[in-house]
């Protein structure tokens, strides 16, 4: 009883130490970190290079290239783009949005399907593409076996795509507002996808969409798969700086999207990316314009969202992709400086996640890249970073044994 007591009142104090911890505001550059001279990285050639993901193998993966699929064979070091897709233009015309007739806007988000059968493919339009990977990897005229259209009135300026466990359902984060709405907000559509198991002619259909806020881009599912979770950029204005960060049922998304809202939280000036740890434990955020990354306890989003922020930590300018290696004690993130600040630097910033949730110094620097890195994606091994740098039109492969 009175040890409990005692544990309590302990508890209470950390939790109001642990709340020191603020949201960062709005910042337009970073402060030069140290550079890391001693990563090993290579280059492979790819026109601007977006969405990234490994195969259920390490000698395989796949980028949205515009209007193709790229299938590198990530054997060697640095990989080799060893065949493109073609996506077909129809699935990437964007010719509704009035102020830009007839633009074909490339492939942006990809994802694996959860049986590592299918590449879905979502690019700046209503379609969703899906791409068979054993057809992909020989290089095959007809590895595009299906596309689903979505909805206009949920939007047509897809950025990422997740799936369901069992392949049954989509989740497309539609950044822009659609063009048969007056609001500024973006959406969280749906799509239920039949035949996933098939070889040929998947399909499905729009089930419907969820409004949040302003420029929703990144999205994440917990491990068990109960729930969503999706930045939004906020209005970006340093008078309304705020982005945020919502947690959806996913249950009630495959039914009934528009009431799955379960909490939002304030993450900063321009949330943009979010990944989740492998025990499901804490969520981290890229907060572009703060140049920032967040991090959250996943438990408090909905319970007690006033204090589940967990750590706030500077990076290079404008970080955009972020992924965790070596088991969780790493991250890396994109700092695209995508506005292209002067003075400013992209690169590559690794962070000791243990120094971050102590509230440390936990930027261990930063490895130089080219213009614009945006998406990072790990081999399943965890040796293995991949991260596209869209204005270099480079592919940047990362040894993970060498970072600090
Ligand atoms: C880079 O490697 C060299 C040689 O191993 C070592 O002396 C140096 O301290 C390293 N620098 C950093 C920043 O780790
Ligand atoms: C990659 O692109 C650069 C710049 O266009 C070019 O100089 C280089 O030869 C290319 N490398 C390969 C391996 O194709
Ligand atoms: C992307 O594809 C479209 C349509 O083929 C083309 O007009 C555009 O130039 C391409 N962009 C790049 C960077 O190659
Ligand atoms: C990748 O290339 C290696 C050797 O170049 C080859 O043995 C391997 O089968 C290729 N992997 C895939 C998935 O094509
Ligand atoms: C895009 O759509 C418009 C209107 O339907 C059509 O006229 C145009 O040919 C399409 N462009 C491509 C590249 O499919
Ligand atoms: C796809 O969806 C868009 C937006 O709802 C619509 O304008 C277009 O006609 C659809 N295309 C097909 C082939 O169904
Ligand atoms: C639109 O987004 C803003 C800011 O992101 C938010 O405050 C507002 O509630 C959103 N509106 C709707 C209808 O979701
Ligand atoms: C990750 O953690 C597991 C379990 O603690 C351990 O067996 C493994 O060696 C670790 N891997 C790395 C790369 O540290
Ligand atoms: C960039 O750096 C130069 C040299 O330090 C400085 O003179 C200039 O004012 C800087 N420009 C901006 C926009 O910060």
């Amino acid at each position: 009883m009175y040890a409990s007591i005692v544990t309590l009142l302990l508890l209470h104090t950390w939790t109001n130490l642990a709340k020191a911890v603020s949201v960062p505001a709005c910042q337009t550059t970073a402060p030069q970190l140290t550079t890391l001279t001693n990563v090993t990285t290579a280059n492979t050639n790819a026109t601007e290079p977006f969405g990234l993901t490994f195969g259920l193998s390490d000698d395989i993966a796949f980028v949205a290239l515009n209007t193709t699929l790229g299938v590198l064979n990530t054997s060697t070091f640095p990989p080799v783009l060893v065949h493109k897709v073609p996506l077909p233009l129809q699935y990437l015309n964007d010719s509704i949005v009035e102020k830009e007739s007839h633009v074909v806007s490339g492939a942006t988000g990809i994802v694996l399907s959860s049986d590592g059968r299918h590449v879905l493919v979502t690019a700046f339009s209503t379609w969703l593409v899906v791409v068979d990977v054993a057809r992909a990897i020989i290089g095959a005229a007809d590895a595009v076996v299906g596309a689903v259209n979505g909805s206009l009135a949920a939007g047509n300026s897809a950025v990422e795509v997740a799936i369901t466990k069992d392949d049954r359902y989509a989740f497309v984060s539609q950044e822009d507002p659609s063009p048969l709405s007056n609001s500024k907000n973006g959406t969280i559509e749906v799509f239920e996808l039949y035949g996933m198991k098939r070889t040929v002619g998947v399909s499905g259909r729009s089930v419907g969409y969820l409004t949040l806020g302003v420029g929703p881009v990144g999205m994440v599912l917990s491990p068990d798969g109960r729930y969503l979770y999706a930045t939004s950029e906020g209005p970006g204005k340093a008078t309304t700086p705020q982005g945020t960060l919502s947690t959806f049922d996913v249950e009630t998304l495959k039914h009934d999207p528009s009431k799955a809202l379960l909490s939002t939280v304030i993450a900063g000036c321009g949330a943009v990316r979010v990944i989740i740890s492998g025990d499901g434990a804490i969520l981290w955020v890229t907060v572009r314009e703060s140049n920032h990354v967040v991090a959250f306890d996943r438990a408090k989003l909905v319970s007690c969202p006033g204090e589940a922020l967990l750590a706030s930590v500077q990076v290079g300018t404008s970080p955009v992709g972020l992924v965790l290696v070596r088991n969780d004690t790493r991250i890396l993130t994109a700092d695209s400086n995508r506005f292209r600040s002067i003075n400013e630097t992209s690169g590559i910033s690794v962070v000791d996640v243990q120094a971050a949730l102590r509230g440390a110094k936990a930027d261990l620097g930063q490895i130089s890249s080219g213009i614009f890195p945006r998406e990072l994606a790990v081999s399943p091994n965890g040796k293995t970073v991949l991260m596209g740098v869209f204005g270099s039109n480079k592919i940047q492969a990362i040894d993970v044994a060498t970072l600090p």
